[in-house]
């Protein structure tokens, strides 16, 4: 196998290795892709202020993600049936972020049980919930993660309906049949309709909740005592009222351009949303187009907590399982402690606003 240097490296592998209907459900974003190509983009437009002569023979990037030690600020996503990837699906996935020492976050669209990925591997764990129309599947669902020791709920707002991925509609994407939602297992919803142009579009959004409103939210914290996440606000008048719904965390993303396009990149709207909700003690995280340690480098300096890789962890488990879902980490990590040393930063409390100069900055 030729020596994998960046994340970047698992996609190229993971393409050729991967069928065409499941790499490209994997790498696809919405219509023209616009804002799939700009989530990366706007980072190359952020330039790194370094300051020099500071003691940086210890890099600490351990930090606290509400109330749990976690290794460095980066964790993983929640992104839809691994099995696609790799037989061992999300319990890989999970035993690789643990061993990583931080969070893995379980879609509601996994490939393994809620249940199989918590007994897979010790370790920290956020569900992401998608609130489908029947609210007993989803009191279920929200009752199997308290049980099984998840430690937040990582509710989606951003998916209403589901994007337009015009790949995923070309290949007919469908699920083959050893792979089930496993969360849906059981439950007697009907089967994927394959013969929309993508099945799992078409049973998504009939499975989907399109009335989901900040009631829901409130709703939701109603029926559970664990921390809930927003996951999909771009906006300053989202986050304040997330904030007034009393929400424990906020996630900046587009869905990884997979919903509506033309939006921001996440990392052009973080800023909006941290001076909304600064002060109020609410830690703001983002996902979106992350590739390399310096992008962990810009989010946390624009004002993120931590943040959140998708593909990167598909791609490397496609390639090369847990070991590789590890070793992606570890890069990121890698490329993480060096940014720092190199901009004179031996903590993340040191990664403050004047280490990086967006283009509003060069404007003023
Ligand atoms: C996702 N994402 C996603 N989000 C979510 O809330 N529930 C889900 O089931 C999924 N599924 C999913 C599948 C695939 C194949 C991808 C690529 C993404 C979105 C995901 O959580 C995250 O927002 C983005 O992936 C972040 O962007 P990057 O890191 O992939 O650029």
């Amino acid at each position: 196998m030729a020596l994998i240097t960046n994340v970047s490296d698992y996609e190229e592998l993971a393409e050729q290795k991967l069928p065409k209907m499941v790499y490209d459900f994997y790498a696809g974003g919405a219509e023209d892709q616009w804002t799939l190509k700009e989530n990366k983009g706007a980072f190359s437009k952020i330039l790194v202020r370094p300051r020099v002569l500071i003691d940086v023979s210890h890099i600490d990037m351990s930090t606290s993600i509400l109330g749990y030690k976690i290794s460095m600020p980066i964790m993983v996503a929640p992104t839809a049936l691994h099995k696609l990837a790799h037989q061992e699906g999300e319990v890989a996935s999970a035993q690789a972020a643990a061993a990583a020492g931080t969070i893995m976050t379980l879609s509601s669209w996994s490939s393994c049980s809620i249940e199989e990925v918590s007994s897979s591997a010790p370790g920290l764990r956020f569900f992401q919930l998608s609130v489908f129309k029947d609210r007993d599947i989803v009191q279920q669902l929200v009752r199997r993660a308290e049980n099984a020791g998840y430690k937040a709920i990582a509710v989606t707002v951003d998916a209403p309906r589901l994007g337009r991925r015009e790949a995923d509609v070309r290949n007919r994407f469908t699920l083959p049949e050893n792979v089930v939602l496993k969360c849906f297992e059981g439950l007697d919803l009907s089967k994927m309709d394959k013969t929309k142009g993508s099945g799992l579009a078409a049973y998504a959004t009939s499975q989907i909740d399109s009335s989901l409103s900040w009631k829901d939210i409130k709703w939701l914290q109603t029926i559970t005592g664990l921390p809930i996440l927003v996951k999909g606000v771009i906006t300053a008048e989202d986050a304040r009222i997330a904030i007034e719904c009393g929400v424990a965390g906020i996630i900046v993303s587009n869905h990884g351009g997979r919903q509506l396009d033309y939006l921001p990149a996440t990392i052009s709207c973080l800023e909006e949303v941290v001076r909304e909700v600064k002060g109020r003690r609410v830690p703001v995280f983002l996902d979106g187009g992350i590739r390399r340690g310096t992008d962990v480098f810009k989010a946390l300096a624009l004002g993120a907590s931590g943040v959140f890789i998708g593909r990167p962890v598909l791609f490397a488990l496609a390639v090369d399982g847990r070991a590789g879902v590890r070793n992606a980490l570890r890069m990121l990590r890698d490329e993480l402690e060096i940014t720092m040393a190199l901009s004179g930063c031996s903590s993340l409390k040191d990664i403050t606003r004047d280490r990086v100069i967006t283009e509003s900055d060069m404007i003023r």
